[in-house]
């Protein structure tokens, strides 16, 4: 990609990775035909597939709609060739272990985040019920049925929350989960769940109250659109300027971002086709910070560090979610943004322009701020490893240079 800009256009906003793929899982809670529509066709969502497939599911895509058959007898493994190119494979866990009371579950191991304990799903498994083994690699889980309890998570971990309210949907009695995280996903995966039957009280606060029912019922449903795909087009607008209508994005599900991004001088207007967003000068430097929803999540912030590294001042960017969520950074500074990082922290002091230069991709989001970067760099940023983006991106380049941005994908 080369140096861009203004931008100028409409961008539509896909289904959201983070639900989508929690959705595909609670799937398994239902024998029958479930169907899910807005699915991005992104890397992510196929391993997802090929991971039901292997116990056993049928899965039909059809453009942006996914159909999926489970079977009454479903084998509950899901292997390390598939968890190992996925950690998010880890939320069957609950669904398997609700349905048909075991599973057999890689251990997903460290990533380029730094280690990612599991812990908390499995305590609160346990606390409904459930007893773990461990060998080979493989985490092994049993539970003649669940059985309704108060878990306290340590931290409203998204994965956790998801994995315990799909598996108290089926248990017996009542489950209630404190301290829950309040995604938008989370939200999305118990409105879903309720549409299949499920009882389930505090949808979108930190209480989540769970009646037990004996079985669910397959359904159709929508998943939300992407709003960390809508931050990754807002982070382009901010160092390239110009103006992109962002069509189908929730601002309800983004308003810390969206206050940051005003606090930097962007203009944003809300209509009822999603969000017009403008930029006319060079963006003020802000400092960030990342929270659990409804805080400024984690991951914006590679994006937000891209648009920092050209913005007018000094911005304090500090991590609060993932120890080691920084790895990106070294590329930037290749890119002759001034950076210094040490621990949870970083200070970024604006620069005119980045200069373009082969870079990297470390994970997903790590390469799409490289691509912000490379929009505000001169001359050409070629970046490696580009399948991370594909994972959680359909069509990345295509999108952006659909209004004005030169960037191609080979
Ligand atoms: N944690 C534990 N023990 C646990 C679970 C989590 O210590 O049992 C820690 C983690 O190590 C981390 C923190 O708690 O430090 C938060 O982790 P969380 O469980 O909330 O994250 P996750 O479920 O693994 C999801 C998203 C991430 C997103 C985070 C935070 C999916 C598939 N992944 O991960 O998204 O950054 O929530 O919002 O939903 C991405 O899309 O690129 C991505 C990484």
């Amino acid at each position: 990609m080369r140096g861009s800009g203004p931008l100028d256009g409409d961008l539509r906003i896909g289904g959201a990775k983070n639900s989508a793929l929690k959705l595909m899982a609670a799937s398994l809670l239902a024998e029958g035909s479930t169907s899910l529509t807005n699915v991005p066709d992104i890397t992510d969502v196929a391993i997802m597939a090929e991971l039901l497939e292997a116990m056993g599911v049928n899965i039909e895509r059809t453009g942006q709609r996914i159909d999926i058959d489970v079977p009454s007898e479903i084998d509950p493994v899901a292997p390390y060739s598939l968890v190992e190119r996925m950690r998010a494979s880890i939320v069957v866990l609950g669904p398997l272990l609700a349905r048909i009371g075991r599973a057999r579950v890689a251990m997903p191991g460290g990533d380029d985040f730094g280690s990612r304990p599991i812990d908390m799903h499995l305590q609160g498994l346990e606390q409904l019920g459930a007893t773990f083994s461990y060998e080979h690699g493989d985490i092994s889980g049993q539970a003649d049925r669940l059985i309704g309890s108060e878990v306290f998570l340590e931290f409203p971990s998204v994965g956790a929350t998801e994995n315990l309210l799909m598996a108290s949907v089926l248990a017996e009695g009542v489950t209630v989960i404190e301290n829950a995280a309040r995604e938008p996903e989370i939200t999305d995966l118990a409105n879903f769940l309720s549409q299949m039957g499920a009882q389930i009280e505090g949808v979108g606060t930190s209480r989540l109250s769970v009646k037990g029912v004996e079985t669910l019922s397959p359904v159709t449903y929508s998943v939300i659109p992407d709003r960390i795909e809508a931050a990754t087009y807002l982070s382009a607008l901010a160092v390239c300027g110009g103006q992109i209508r962002l069509q189908g994005a929730r601002p309800d599900h983004m308003e810390m971002l969206l206050r940051k991004l005003e606090e930097m001088g962007m203009i944003l207007e809300e209509d009822d086709s999603g969000l017009l967003a403008t930029v006319t000068d060079r963006l003020k430097a802000v400092d960030v910070s990342t929270l659990p929803y409804p805080g400024l999540a984690t991951d914006y912030k590679p994006f937000l560090v891209a648009a920092l590294t050209v913005s007018d001042g000094v911005g304090m960017v500090t991590e609060n979610i993932f120890a080691g969520r920084f790895r990106y950074i070294d590329e930037l500074v290749r890119m002759g943004a001034e950076i210094r990082a040490e621990g949870r922290h970083a200070v970024v002091r604006g620069v005119e322009r980045l200069s373009g230069a082969p870079v990297r991709a470390h994970d997903i989001r790590a390469g799409a701020a490289l691509v912000v970067a490379g929009l505000a760099a001169d001359g050409e940023t070629a970046i490696s490893n580009a399948h991370h983006v594909d994972r959680g991106y359909e069509d990345l380049a295509g999108k952006l240079s659909s209004v004005g941005a030169q960037v191609t994908r080979t």
